[in-house]
């Protein structure tokens, strides 16, 4: 892919990857290292952990991590383990830590929530110990327009370079204002490209969403060049829709910092690799993927608004949180039966068609960074 505004040509000889790249587990541990451990991931929007100690639990490639915002407010990533004898700290999906310390249900080790170790009881008299040696190990994190991001590797270059051009893309709707108002949990039976391979084309809209397609024409907008950071473009509303809800008619008055011509559309983008990323004239869709096996993928799914909206009396997302259920569940549904099919022995790569060049834009991108160990 290309960091410019240059269109790398699909062959009309495009086809989809190989089965292995969807069933195998070698590939599978190859793209954790790759492309989880080794690049900046989505965690969590800002506004999700408001108040100090709130924190997130989540795991990449079998490591137990948590987010939590600090007593300065800042949000920090650690590995959820405690550095005596490696038990998990924290259970859950998430919550606050009220004590504004983390504690070990083993031993009662305690941890600030900037992760240095405050108390190890019993270890006063141990020769050689030292507290400031044993905080949580920490991981790297950076942020963009309320989007937290982590980086498992070692020294990463800054994430703002690495995105490019989207920050000032869509900067226009000041995503790091907007407030969650409602989250879902999925767990779909299907590769985690499969859902970005998914997402990357509308020729199944048609088919597959009848409420999308009433709403926004399938063939309307248009895709960006795909770039090394993020993959995506824009579709219009038709005429007769202001936004995508069960309805057609938004959920609130347009974000301000939009455009006319901003408000006609949907911006749709895929921040490789785990950030999914629909953005409404009046509210934004995030999707962070979280692989779990070659076959199985866990999705956060979150709507958000602007916080004026949020605090109206009377304001209800469901027209939007319904709208989105029906049609990611149409998706899931889809992508699992991809998943069993190229899971069969008969199974043979298909071409791509025209429409579907950002998959094979995808594609190029995973050989290129994984594939030389399957060549
Ligand atoms: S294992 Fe955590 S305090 Fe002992
Ligand atoms: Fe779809």
């Amino acid at each position: 892919m290309h960091d410019n505004n240059t269109r790398p040509i699909m062959p009309h000889t495009a086809r989809m990857l190989d089965a292995r790249w969807y069933i195998d587990t070698d590939i599978f541990t190859q793209e954790q290292v790759c492309l989880f451990r080794n690049r900046w991931q989505f965690v969590v929007h800002d506004s999700e952990l408001p108040n100090r100690g709130d924190y997130v639990c989540f795991v990449v490639d079998g490591d137990d991590l948590f987010a939590v915002r600090g007593e300065d407010g800042v949000v920090r990533v650690f590995h959820n383990l405690c550095r005596h004898r490696g038990t998990r700290l924290i259970d859950g999906l998430r919550g606050t830590l009220t004590t504004a310390s983390v504690q070990c249900p083993y031993h009662a080790w305690t941890y600030g929530l900037d992760g240095r170790l405050r108390a190890a009881p019993g270890m006063d008299k141990t020769e050689g110990f030292e507290r400031t040696a044993h905080g949580l190990h920490s991981v790297a994190t950076d942020s963009w327009d309320g989007h937290v991001f982590m980086h498992l590797g070692t020294s990463p270059k800054p994430l703002l370079p690495v995105l490019d051009d989207l920050p000032a893309k869509l900067g226009a709707w000041g995503m790091g204002e907007l407030v969650p108002v409602h989250r879902e949990a999925y767990s779909v039976a299907a590769n985690w490209k499969m859902l970005i391979q998914n997402y990357s084309e509308c020729l199944h809209c048609p088919v597959a969403h009848p409420q999308l397609q009433a709403l926004s024409h399938y063939l309307s907008g248009e895709n960006d060049p795909p770039h090394e950071t993020y993959l995506g473009g824009r579709m219009d509303l038709r005429p007769e829709s202001q936004s995508l809800t069960t309805t057609g008619a938004p959920l609130a008055a347009s974000l301000p910092g939009l455009s006319s011509a901003q408000r006609r559309i949907v911006a749709y983008y895929a921040v490789l690799p785990n950030l999914l990323l629909n953005l409404h004239p009046d509210y934004m869709l995030t999707f962070r993927l979280q692989p779990r096996s070659p076959g199985q993928t866990d999705v956060d799914c979150t709507w958000y608004v602007h916080p004026e909206t949020r605090d109206t009396p009377g304001f209800d997302p469901s027209p939007a949180v319904a709208f989105w259920d029906l049609t990611n569940r149409q998706d899931w549904s889809l992508c699992e039966r991809a998943q069993r099919g190229v899971s069969s022995s008969a199974y043979q790569p298909g071409p791509y068609s025209n429409r579907e060049d950002l998959l094979w834009a995808f594609d190029q991108w995973l050989l290129d960074k994984v594939g030389p160990a399957f060549r």
